[in-house]
């Protein structure tokens, strides 16, 4: 299932709040898991790490860095790891939920920091103005209009700034969506953004290094498995109602044998030009 960002908005204009009870479902889901999600989290983890592999060798202008969306600071991590350099100026921690944040050493650190809770679906804060990095994993799709938050990230990046983004995209959790049509129940997963409206959005204000989508699969889940292991990661809010119990059922009945998990994952990597 693919939602394209309202075409009422935009590209240009930073996104605004447009489903507070939305984001409030999911600062509220992450929080509730925020203990188990660096376990559960391995997907995330490998795609930090190859992101920060890609920082490795870029040269950052001056100005603030920051992770949107940081959770438990997986990609932030990885960065210092792959980048020891930038300890010297650790990116800010920006993210909505505080329960993860608490568990987010960067976001404790005395030079690091992290924001009060942020609501990324407003503009981001003006400290970031002009920024050397913005890097983002597995964040910008929770937002209400991602490619019009992808274009204003573009445009508060300096001259010379990277933007180091991944998330999954349209075409992820084929079995799932397989399932519900197969049972007659609503999908009730997040409407992902599509690939190609972001790629451009990126495109028209980067030069990218890096358009790429990537898929990744875990096998041997069921319909149940799938469900509680992103229930193990709090990714569980929806836009839509819950299945009442015999949907639930019917779904996981029809959910096809041997499938496997499958995400799209897309890296958008791009330099602003001076
Ligand atoms: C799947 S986690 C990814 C966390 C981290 N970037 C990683 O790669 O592990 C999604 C993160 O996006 C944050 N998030 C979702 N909606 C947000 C919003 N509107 N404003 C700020 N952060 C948001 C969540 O709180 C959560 O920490």
């Amino acid at each position: 299932m693919t939602l394209l960002p309202a075409t009422s908005r935009s590209p240009e204009a930073p996104a605004e709040a447009g489903d507070p009870a939305f984001t409030a479902r999911v600062r509220a889901r992450f929080g509730r898991r925020a203990g188990s999600y660096d376990s559960q989290a391995r997907l995330q983890r490998a795609v930090a790490w190859r992101l920060a592999g890609v920082a490795r060798s870029l040269p950052l202008p001056a100005g603030p860095l920051a992770d949107l969306g940081a959770g438990s600071g997986l990609l932030s991590r990885a960065l210092l790891e792959r980048r020891p350099d930038l300890a010297q100026r650790l990116p800010l921690q920006i993210d909505l939920c505080p329960d993860l944040l608490a568990r987010n050493p960067l976001a404790q650190h005395p030079q690091g920091g992290a924001l009060p809770p942020w609501d990324l679906n407003q503009p981001l804060p003006p400290q970031l103005s002009g920024a050397a990095l913005l890097a983002s994993s597995f964040a910008l799709q929770w937002l209400d209009q991602p490619a019009s938050a992808l274009a204003h990230w573009c445009e508060r990046l300096a001259p010379g700034g990277w933007l180091l983004l991944a998330l999954p995209v349209a075409g992820s959790f084929r079995a799932w969506r397989q399932a519900a049509a197969a049972a007659s129940v609503p999908y009730t997963g997040l409407p992902l953004p599509a690939a190609e409206a972001l790629g451009s959005v990126a495109a028209e204000r980067l030069e990218l290094i890096r358009n790429q989508r990537l898929r990744f699969s875990q096998g041997g889940l069921d319909g149940l498995a799938t469900l509680r292991l992103l229930g193990g990661l709090g990714a569980t809010a929806s836009r839509q109602a819950p299945l009442g119990p015999g949907q639930l059922r019917r779904l996981l009945r029809h959910w096809p044998t041997g499938a496997p998990l499958d995400w799209e994952v897309l890296l958008l990597i791009g330099r602003r030009l001076p």
